[in-house]
């Protein structure tokens, strides 16, 4: 037995105990006679002092210890003299006599200080070191409280009759708008594995099986660009249901989100979940997942700016371009230098610049303010509820850059000007999002998947504008962060077909790739939809984090990959021969 206790344990009702303790050595302090060592585990530290007088042989030993061996000690717990009491400790009021060391692993100097939670450490140094970082207390904290969370949900779910089903990692890609991890196949020559972008396709079969109510804590695999919200490997509660409509999905996600969010954060939880459409949340923030905890809303003033002497207006009026404005309310805030500062912002994201003007004395003032007739003032003043010290943003440019450009810009000034309690929560569903979205050609594309099921009111568009068809699609948005996403699916195999066909894959790819999901659908077909959360995301906004490695034992860097094992790295040549796999470049490895 290696300990009686752990090391956030004993108290003064433990006094005069004989005990056993296991772990780090967090700190050890040198006082003349005395050795104090502060023993770590996850529970805590407990500090344990070694006398020569009582254990000239134990103190000898502790003599040569150093931060981050791992020993064993024998020892009695006795109070800690007056004022020398640590209230910021769990056993601050105790300490032990130490009697007996054993040395169970010697530690090299670690690349960075375990015992100081405070200090930056560089994230590279971090993530390469990873199980020091854990062990340094905040990520294994950040790792409790995933473990938390997950629990309450398969119990929740288990509670309302669902039954957590495993699908396949070794698959065949299933569309989710990422490219594909591919694992190429030994016994099948030239055929490859893809790694699930979701188990889309496996839980609607599962439907169609008769499941009824599926739930999966399911790691999904993509590999597209990454940014502080996304990996290329992350997990999803993936969840999937039959004989439903939109309305009980979303329903049972506003149930197990309240009390997901009031088991872990311990206290009551029970959050308005707003509605918007698509539609409006991207006219009012410029985005589909918008941060609702504060106003600062888009507002599009072609209208009140027809006949303006500027020439960027009138030249975007013909050209039919968006011209939208943010109103920060007391603009003086913003000095001459931030507004430079978000002129470069802007023109990343596609924006010539940023004209501005400043509401004062009952008028906009400064900027671009001498180009704007008494017509034009007086519009923008009523269509904007313009107040004394208001600052105008205006956003020239075509619609999708203003929208990129003012949702980021927004976000940053919501930040900045503190606009929000950063300590709240504000649920937001967006609902009937457009099936297809317009890729770079002006083809329609799946806004979510190809499996979604159109709005039955918007049926008769499929054929002659199918952008114009709306979907059985709900996003759920937690403070600015699409958390989660789903839909009613289709489960007619003639409109699934004639949903490939308008996305323009031929006859035969759609026989390859989903003639086995679409025989499916002919079997008898439950009516049933779902969604999935994603899991990485949910620990992070409960943790109040924006970097979701934080939530994450064994992340990735945002170029995808690891830098404590160093993968993804070079294989045999042997290897890449089993798997019929020739790499064009002789330096690989014999
Ligand atoms: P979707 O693609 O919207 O839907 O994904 C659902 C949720 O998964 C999370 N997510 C990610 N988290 C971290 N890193 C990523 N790269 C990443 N990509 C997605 C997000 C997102 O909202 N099969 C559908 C669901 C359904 O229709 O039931 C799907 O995967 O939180």
């Amino acid at each position: 037995m290696y300990r009686t206790h752990k090391l956030g344990e004993l108290t003064a009702r433990d006094l005069k105990k004989t005990v056993k303790l296991s772990g780090w050595v967090h700190k050890r302090r040198d006082h003349g006679g005395l050795i104090f060592i502060d023993l770590r585990d996850k529970t805590g530290i407990t500090q344990v002092v070694f006398d020569p007088v009582i254990s000239p042989e134990s103190h000898a030993m502790a003599e040569s210890i150093r931060n981050e061996w791992v020993i064993e000690i024998e020892g009695t717990v006795r109070a800690r003299a007056d004022g020398m009491q640590n209230p910021n400790l769990k056993t601050g009021e105790i300490e032990v006599e130490g009697h007996q060391v054993t040395l169970l692993s010697k530690a090299k100097t670690p690349p960075f200080p375990i015992n100081e939670e405070n200090i930056a450490i560089q994230e590279e140094a971090r993530l390469q070191y990873r199980y020091l970082d854990i062990r340094r207390g905040q990520i294994l904290k950040n790792l409790e409280v995933r473990h938390k969370a997950v629990k309450i949900l398969r119990d929740l779910l288990d509670d309302v009759g669902f039954c957590e089903v495993e699908t396949p990692i070794l698959g065949k890609s299933t569309p989710e708008g990422a490219r594909d991890y591919l694992v190429p196949s030994r016994v099948h020559p030239k055929n490859f594995y893809a790694l699930p972008q979701s188990p889309q396709q496996y839980k609607q079969l599962l439907m169609v099986a008769g499941l009824d109510r599926y739930f999966q804590i399911a790691r999904c695999f993509r590999d597209e660009d990454l940014r502080a919200d996304r990996q290329p490997e992350f997990t999803q509660l993936d969840i999937e249901m039959s004989f439903v409509d939109q309305e009980t999905i979303m329903q049972l996600v506003e149930s197990i989100l309240k009390q997901v969010f009031s088991r872990v954060l311990g206290k009551n939880f029970d959050k308005v979940f707003t509605r918007i459409s698509y539609a409006e949340a991207m006219e009012t923030y410029g985005c589909d997942r918008p941060d609702i905890r504060f106003e600062l809303k888009l507002h599009r003033v072609h209208k009140a700016l027809e006949n303006s002497t500027f020439n960027i207006f009138n030249e975007a009026l013909t050209r039919k371009d968006a011209i939208k404005t943010i109103v920060v309310p007391q603009g003086e805030r913003i000095s001459r230098k931030d507004l430079e500062d978000y002129t470069h912002f802007v023109q990343k994201f596609g924006l010539g610049g940023l004209p501005m003007a400043r509401f004062q004395g009952g008028k906009l003032e400064t900027g671009i303010a001498k180009f704007l007739s008494d017509e034009n003032q007086s519009l923008l003043k009523t269509s904007l509820n313009l107040q004394e010290g208001d600052l105008v943003l205006f956003g020239v440019g075509n619609e999708d850059s203003v929208n990129q450009a003012f949702d980021h810009l927004r976000r940053d000034l919501g930040k900045k000007l503190r606009l929000y309690d950063p300590e709240d929560y504000k649920f937001l569903w967006v609902v009937d999002f457009p099936l297809f979205v317009p890729d770079e050609e002006g083809n329609p594309t799946s806004a979510h998947h190809p499996f979604t099921a159109p709005n039955e009111d918007d049926i008769p568009f499929l054929g002659s504008d199918p952008l114009k068809v709306r979907a059985k699609a709900y996003d759920i948005v937690l403070n600015g962060y699409e958390l989660g996403g789903g839909s009613i699916r289709i489960h007619d195999k003639d409109m699934q077909r004639k949903i490939f066909s308008i996305l323009e894959i031929d006859d035969e790819s759609i026989e390859n790739k989903f003639g086995f999901f679409i025989d499916a659908l002919s079997y008898g077909t439950p009516p049933h939809g779902g969604l999935a959360i994603g899991v990485d995301r949910l620990v992070m906004l409960l943790l109040k984090t924006d970097n979701i490695r934080d939530v994450i034992a064994f992340p990735k860097t945002q170029k995808a990959s690891d830098l404590m094992n160093g993968c993804p790295s070079i294989v045999s040549r042997h290897q890449l021969e089993e798997l019929h796999i020739c790499v064009e470049d002789k330096s690989y490895k014999k």
